[in-house]
């Protein structure tokens, strides 16, 4: 049987640091309430110059070396981005033409903070179906760029980077045991950025509303992220016959500790199996499960054989679950 096997990851994020004590200088907060409510205290902001497709470059040729394989091999490239260079072409094509990967096909998913985990499903399905046979898997965000610097609501949370991964066919019992996605459209309003789409095209109207940035209202977000979390990753464990016991390493999507503490604890796992990286990048959306997975790999944290519980939760809404044995 062909299954989904990741051969390598990469990631990138801006050197730019932007510090909880810096946005007290920029609107009505405190470090003490940011991380209190979310855990995080630093993000990183991209240069005026880099958009979305630049990050996308430096962590998927990361994960290109990291494989010792060359853009020129891979079948097709899929970018989870919410924040792409332009409304079109796709980030993707942006992508496949610096990495000169010329045989590639190329396009975007827009899933939010699940992003990561839609670009796992569409490779794998393409994959299992035995149509491609490697695939470049990218989230990558320039969140700085769509959010307002004067909606304390929002702009404490979120961060920029990029990270990916090169997954290709095996035919050996590790890899990606399932991978699970959902969304439910009738809650786009909780988070979603109204503008510049041809709903609400640009005007006058819609800058001085300022509806070119992120909205979200973040209270009932989290409740039904914290509901739904838990049964998703409920869901992925029965479906593999797994208890929570047998999961090594949990890596969520790092968008509030409390969201990521709620889930561990529904799942009975120490911290020390849950992955955190928030307190450093904030919630970078599609790029936050493919950081925190590269760190977890270069750090050593993930060993042969092992068992990864991935799961995210966004704008769509959307949320999704991986299951992986390494
Ligand atoms: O990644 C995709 C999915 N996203 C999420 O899952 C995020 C979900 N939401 C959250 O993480 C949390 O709801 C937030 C961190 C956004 C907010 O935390 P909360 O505990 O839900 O706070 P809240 O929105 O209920 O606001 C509590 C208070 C309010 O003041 P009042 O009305 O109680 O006087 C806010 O105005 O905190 C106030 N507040 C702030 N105070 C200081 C809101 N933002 C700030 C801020 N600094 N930055």
């Amino acid at each position: 049987m062909l299954r989904t096997k990741i051969i390598s990851t990469g990631s990138y994020v801006p050197d730019r640091v932007l510090t909880n004590q810096d946005l007290e200088r920029m609107v009505e907060t405190s470090d003490k309430w940011i991380m209190e409510r979310t855990g995080i205290k630093e993000r990183r902001r991209a240069g005026d110059n880099e958009s979305a497709s630049d990050l996308a470059y430096k962590a998927a040729l990361q994960a290109l070396e990291r494989a010792g394989v060359g853009a020129d091999t891979l079948d097709l490239i899929v970018v989870a981005t919410i924040t792409g260079d332009m409304p079109f072409p796709s980030t993707a094509c942006f992508l496949q033409h610096k990495l000169g990967a010329k045989t590639a096909a190329a396009f975007d998913v827009n899933a939010a903070c699940s992003g990561f985990l839609y670009t796992l499903s569409v490779a794998n399905a393409y994959i299992r179906g035995g149509i491609y046979r490697r695939v470049l898997i990218v989230g990558t965000e320039v969140l700085s760029k769509f959010t307002d610097w004067q909606d304390r609501n929002t702009c404490v949370l979120f961060g920029d980077g990029a990270g990916a991964a090169i997954v290709e066919a095996s035919t050996d019992d590790s890899g990606v045991l399932s991978v699970d996605i959902y969304s439910d459209g009738s809650l786009a309003e909780l988070l979603y950025l109204p503008g510049g789409g041809s709903k609400n095209p640009c005007s006058t109207d819609t800058l001085n509303n300022r509806m070119h940035y992120i909205k979200m209202k973040g209270n009932e977000t989290f409740k039904i992220a914290v509901r739904t979390l838990e049964q998703l990753v409920l869901d992925a464990l029965q479906k593999n016959n797994l208890k929570s016991s047998d999961i090594s390493l949990l890596i969520p999507h790092q968008a509030n500790m409390r969201i990521i503490l709620a889930t561990a604890t529904r799942l009975g796992l120490d911290m020390d199996k849950v992955m955190i990286n928030l307190d450093k990048y904030g919630n970078t959306s599609a790029a936050s499960i493919p950081i925190a997975f590269d760190e977890a790999v270069t750090s050593g944290r993930v060993k042969k054989n092992d068992y990864l519980l991935l799961e995210a939760f966004g704008g769509g809404l959307t949320w999704a679950s991986a299951l992986i044995r390494w």
